[in-house]
């Protein structure tokens, strides 16, 4: 198969990505069928489509009422009913909730009616794309599209490689993504977190690690941050993104990956009193009137800037010394995943690689926890070597 095959594309799963989803493929040209479990979600769904269009294209002269109107009734339908959804289908991205069991279900059900040749992809953010594709009979035709919310804004898309998915459907999948208007970065090997939420994950735990240990307060490390040139703090972000994302993805990781990744009780108290973040109003924040005021003047000397990044590059490098991507991707994948001015490696070019190394090493003795603890590749002085070889400056060695 190849991507000039594709002519329909199923989404299911009408909630926040999948609805972004669907714009982005409607907006590209495809034929779409949105699915969820009932009308009532379908109906929703497709409000949010009209209802985003209208605000984002519409208002802002990118569309034209007639154009939109062409796209709602003559390219996007809808389903509950599986068998509706994908008998016609080239392509399916799954975006349901981040529960095996029912992705499993999704792709049993999707396997059972879609034609044999189409390519069945899941938008999971960390979850196994192989253990996924075990519930179908074309594993090799199963792979992870990973987009970033909003879907029709963020430009990078992970497209994932699961244990028997095969170099054709990576390739399909790969050039559908480009003719998205999107920048895939290819993941090579199944691995939790892919790369960007991985890269992230150590945050996450550094930045948990702090609050319950009362080491700085969050605003301090904001300000901090913000004044060191990051445009939204990294507690601020994670409201954002909601801390129930970030609670389900550190108990994910904590089992798969390692112990330490484990939610923190101060995250673990905020979401059990269903304070996610941003759309619930509270969070780390309060978010009832905006986006929280981060006073720059309570910055901290507590921790500093490069501590966050070493976490970083640090996670960045196991990713490439496990055979996940290479350093450019993991780069890219932070740019465009998290709107970062540089990636871990590029960071990495500038920190003098034995700070770096001192930095991780208290940082793992502070916190009592292993997954700062440098990398071999660190340990040995072999940083400026792996930079060099991917094609960066090697400068800091
Ligand atoms: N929200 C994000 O920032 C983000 C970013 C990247 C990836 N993801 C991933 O995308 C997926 C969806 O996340 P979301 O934020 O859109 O969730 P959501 O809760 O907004 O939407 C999920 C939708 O799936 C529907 N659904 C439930 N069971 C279904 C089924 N069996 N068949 C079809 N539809 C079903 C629900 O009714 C709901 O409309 C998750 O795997 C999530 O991890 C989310």
């Amino acid at each position: 198969m190849r991507v000039d095959d594709i002519k329909k594309i199923a989404v299911l799963g009408a909630g926040a990505m999948g609805h972004g989803i669907a714009m982005v493929a409607l907006l590209a040209g495809y034929n779409v069928v949105l699915r969820d479990i009932n009308q009532e979600f379908v109906d929703k769904g497709v409000k949010a489509i009209r209802d985003d269009f209208e605000k984002f294209y519409v208002a802002k002269g990118e569309l034209t009422e007639e154009e939109l109107d062409k796209i709602m009734n003559e390219q996007l339908t809808t389903a509950v009913d599986m068998k509706d959804a994908a008998s016609d289908i080239d392509f399916a991205i799954e975006a349901v909730p981040e529960i095996m069991k029912i992705k499993k279900e999704v792709f049993a059900d999707l396997d059972k009616y879609a034609p044999k040749h189409a390519i069945l992809a899941s938008n999971t953010s960390n979850m196994s794309i192989t253990e996924i594709a075990k519930a179908t009979k074309r594993e090799e035709k199963v792979v992870g599209t990973h987009f970033f919310n909003p879907p029709t804004i963020m430009r990078l898309v992970e497209v994932i490689k699961g244990e028997k998915t095969i170099e054709e459907t990576m390739q399909v999948a790969v050039d559908l993504m480009k003719i998205f208007g999107k920048i895939p970065v290819r993941v090579e090997k199944d691995s939790p977190g892919f790369i960007a939420n991985r890269v992230i994950a150590s945050t996450i735990a550094l930045l948990g690690a702090i609050l319950d240990q009362k080491v700085a307060m969050p605003e301090e490390i904001d300000a901090m941050m913000k004044k060191f040139g990051q445009p939204m703090g990294p507690y601020e972000l994670l409201d954002y993104v909601g801390l129930d994302v970030v609670y389900d993805g550190g108990i994910y990781f904590s089992k798969i990956l390692y112990p330490d990744y484990a939610p923190a009780k101060a995250f673990e108290t905020l979401v059990k009193d269903g304070h996610l973040g941003m759309k619930t109003g509270k969070g780390v924040y309060d978010w009832s009137r905006g986006r929280p005021k981060i006073d720059l003047s309570k910055s901290t000397d507590k921790l500093d800037p490069i501590d966050l990044m070493s976490v970083e590059i640090n996670e960045g490098i196991k990713l490439v010394e496990e055979g996940v991507c290479t350093p450019k991707d993991v780069d890219i994948a932070m740019k465009y995943g998290y709107s970062r001015a540089k990636g871990p490696f590029e960071m990495a070019e500038d920190i003098p690689h034995d700070l770096l190394k001192d930095r991780l090493e208290k940082l793992a003795h502070k916190f009592n926890k292993k997954i700062f603890e440098p990398t071999e590749t660190i340990k040995d002085g072999r940083l400026g070597e792996l930079l060099k070889k991917a094609g960066y400056d090697e400068y800091a060695v």
